[in-house]
């Protein structure tokens, strides 16, 4: 999409990076030049990426515990001497069932990595970005525009990424900060089968029916892809984006309910 030094110089970091839609958007970042650190929680996964390029860092952090995400942070600085663009891409499914069968720590938990997380990293990076007129990306999703039955912790915790982010975007603004939500729709990927054999079961459906539900979901009659995903990410810190922010962009082929 862009040229292999459209983010020359450029200092990134991307929360649950080392795979997944992370690890798209990390190659994408690297393939245009970018300086890139990824954190994740699973350290097997940092160990397969980490060789993959002179201008990748990998390092541990969870993004929802206070003391990891300072960590993360006095790694930023040492590794990447400051920040054009972080990415919040860490968010968990949460729990799968009717709002009345949920029990509080499934849904504090998915709270706590998908929106508590965002804030913890945030407001480490803003110093850092206001340096720099940088960039906030947060990853939302189709269920952060869209009810989402049965999964209600994780689409309450999307609009709230919305919500945080437009607040961003007004805070941030007379500093040249630019800050975008992004929302996918359902990714093609290990994922979404996982979310799919839980839905399937809650619902006692067969997975193929529920499975093809999803795919016929989207006008564009497929499911998204990574990379549809980290091009969304790559253009909205790009240059190319420079007034657009406060925004819900959504990548979802055109999804209006979410099955
Ligand atoms: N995959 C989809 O269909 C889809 C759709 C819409 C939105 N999203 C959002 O996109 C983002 C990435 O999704 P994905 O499908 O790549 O996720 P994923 O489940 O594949 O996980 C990606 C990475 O997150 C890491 N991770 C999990 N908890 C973490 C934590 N507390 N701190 C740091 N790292 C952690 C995992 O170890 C993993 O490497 C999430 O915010 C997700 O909600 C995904």
């Amino acid at each position: 999409m862009f040229d292999s030094k459209a983010f020359q110089g450029k200092r990134i970091l991307i929360t649950a990076g080392a795979s997944g839609l992370g690890w798209a958007m990390a190659e994408t970042f690297l393939q245009c030049g970018g300086q890139v650190l990824v954190c994740d929680v699973d350290d097997e996964a940092l160990k397969k990426v980490a060789d993959r390029s002179e201008r990748l860092h990998v390092t541990h952090a969870d993004v929802s515990d206070e003391a990891s995400v300072a960590k993360l942070f006095d790694t930023v600085k040492e590794t990447l001497g400051g920040l054009d663009v972080l990415v919040n891409n860490a968010g968990i499914a949460g729990p799968t069932g009717l709002v009345e069968t949920l029990n509080k720590a499934d849904w504090d938990r998915t709270l706590a990595v998908n929106i508590t997380g965002q804030f913890l990293c945030a407001r480490l990076a803003i110093p850092m970005l206001k340096e720099s007129r940088g960039v906030i990306i947060n990853l939302s999703s189709a269920a952060g525009h869209l009810g989402f039955a049965g999964r209600s912790a994780y689409s309450a915790s999307k609009w709230g990424v919305v919500g945080f982010t437009k607040t961003l975007a007004i805070e941030l603004g007379p500093h040249g900060v630019r800050a975008n939500a992004v929302l996918p729709g359902a990714v093609e990927g290990p994922r979404i089968r996982a979310v799919i054999a839980a839905k399937a079961q809650t619902l006692g459906k067969p997975v193929e029916e529920v499975a093809s539900a999803y795919e016929k979901q989207a006008s564009l009659g497929r499911m998204v892809s990574a990379q549809d995903v980290a091009n969304m990410v790559v253009f909205a810190a790009s240059d190319a984006a420079a007034m657009v922010s406060g925004q819900a962009l959504v990548v979802d082929g055109h999804t209006q309910m979410l099955i």
